[in-house]
């Protein structure tokens, strides 16, 4: 065999092929509006189109590029459609796509400072600058008893705060000798499901994950957790944490921080906030009040991947005290023995969450904040909840719709008044148009339609134009339900 054979792709193939795929992404940002926003394809679809085993002999990039057109692409619910109206929005945009393809590039392993010192300080460094863009207490910062690090999923996030919350209240020895069943956590009915989650995986049991009632608005009810926890106490049992939410999954309700902290304060209890799409809103100063309190929190997290034009995955979180975090995760063994570890002079993110090895995320966090400014990214969530507060008042307004819950920043939770059928049937024709797609709820047990303004391109004329095709397909539900 040849001594210099190769199969690797070239740097200058690299660059050719490489400058193809730019101009089809960015071909596709022209033309995404146009494509039908749901994918239409039945399950199997696209594994039918492909070959049943792999290829023996590399292939053609451009044969590769065509099937991505071909097969792919009719399999792709556009996520980056400004017609995207659906769950939460996955945002994605140009410096961010730029600093991903940097960090596949560099295609370094950040788990520990030596493994890439730059992976390391530029999170930590980036996480600090968020602090004081978010209006977060101080205590958050590496400079002082806490700090910040990317994870990949609020999911983590959230796993992670139980986990040290877990530790803190049994004098770290549930890491050691395993859960009693005593250790208790409370969210409320409304939070997502990844604390119920983190439940099971943190040993705790979903059962001792307390659903706490809500409000007529969706938010936490404080004095019914204090009961809960009160009678928790009184049954022997140990309450250790809390989540509470800026900005439900369901509705974006806002449960109240200050009076749930007053609560976790008096039990001595971990407060963790969970704020994965709201969160972004904060680099405004004028929706902060939504997350009065925070400066009581002992952890925080928000998806820059949802809301903030940072492609997945990116969550960011912080803790208040970085010691019980690292006490909780941290294992040492010989192989990772290092003196930029022994000396204690830096963070070594692998201590900071569940897996050991970790990209270099921060990069396109840091493309993003840097290409749009806080005005940039500030200018574009105003007209995201601009649009979302025009789009409440069409519904208020119209006599055969309502507003099913307060809509405080871009997601508006509404029905037709004509019940779950009718509602189900405008949704259905709405997401198998294409036009555009949204999801739903249920509120008060009733089907409701979600409408969140969050993707990166969405203007004026793509909620316009929702308005327009939900009334459209209103008409059309109407028409159906009389002949039937
Ligand atoms: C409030 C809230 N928390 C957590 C999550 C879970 O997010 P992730 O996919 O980052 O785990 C979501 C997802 O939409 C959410 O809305």
């Amino acid at each position: 065999m040849p001594e210099d054979k190769s199969f690797h792709m070239t740097p200058e193939e690299f660059r050719r092929y490489g400058h193809a795929v730019i101009d089809w992404i960015a071909d596709y940002q022209s033309r995404v509006e146009s494509l039908p926003v749901l994918s239409q394809v039945k399950p199997g679809e696209i594994r039918a189109s492909l070959p049943a085993n792999p290829p023996a002999r590399g292939e053609a990039f451009a044969a590769v590029m065509k099937d991505v057109e071909k097969i792919i692409l009719p399999g792709v619910t556009h996520w980056q459609s400004p017609n995207f109206f659906g769950y939460f929005p996955c945002n994605a945009s140009g410096p961010g796509i730029l600093g991903d393809l940097l960090s596949s590039g560099l295609g370094v392993q950040g788990m520990l400072w030596s493994t890439s010192p730059a992976c390391t300080e530029l999170e930590t460094h980036v996480l600090d600058w968020l602090v004081s863009m978010l209006g977060l207490p101080e205590k958050f910062l590496s400079s002082s008893t806490g700090g910040g690090v990317i994870q990949d999923t609020a999911s983590s996030a959230a796993l992670c705060a139980l986990l040290a919350a877990r530790e803190r209240a049994t004098n770290y020895t549930s890491n050691l000798k395993g859960c009693d069943g005593r250790i208790v956590a409370y969210a409320s009915t409304q939070t997502h499901s990844s604390l119920q989650k983190a439940a099971m995986i943190a040993g705790i049991g979903s059962e001792n994950l307390r659903l706490i009632e809500v409000d007529d608005r969706f938010a936490m009810r404080a004095e019914a957790l204090a009961k809960q926890i009160e009678a928790d106490k009184r049954a022997g049992l140990k309450p250790s944490f809390v989540c509470a939410t800026v900005g439900t999954t369901s509705s974006n309700a806002m449960d109240p921080i200050a009076e749930i902290a007053k609560v976790c304060r008096q039990h001595n209890l971990w407060l963790h906030v969970d704020a994965a799409m709201s969160g972004t809103a904060m680099l405004c100063p004028e929706f902060r009040h939504l997350q009065n309190g925070v400066e009581f929190a002992d952890s925080y997290n928000f998806n820059p991947h949802k809301w903030m034009f940072t492609n997945f995955d990116c969550n960011c979180f912080w803790v208040a005290d970085r010691k019980a975090l690292i006490q909780t995760l941290s294992i040492l063994p010989e192989y990772l023995r290092n003196q930029a570890t022994e000396s204690g002079a830096v963070i070594d993110y692998r201590d900071w969450h569940i897996q050991l090895g970790r990209r270099f995320r921060s990069l396109k966090l840091w493309f993003v904040i840097r290409h749009y400014g806080v005005e940039g990214l500030q200018y574009h969530i105003r007209e995201h909840v601009r649009l979302a507060k025009q789009f409440a008042a069409w519904v208020r307004d119209d006599k055969n719709f309502e507003l099913a819950a307060p809509a405080p920043l871009n997601l508006v939770c509404f029905r037709h008044k004509g019940g779950d059928a009718v509602n189900q049937t405008i949704m259905d024709g709405l997401n198998r148009s294409g036009d555009l797609f949204l999801t739903h709820t249920k509120l008060d047990g009733k089907l409701t339609l979600r409408l969140c303004i969050g993707q990166t391109n969405t203007q004026a004329r793509h909620v316009e134009n929702a308005w327009k095709r939900i009334l459209q397909e209103a008409e059309k539900a109407g028409e159906h339900s009389r002949s039937a």
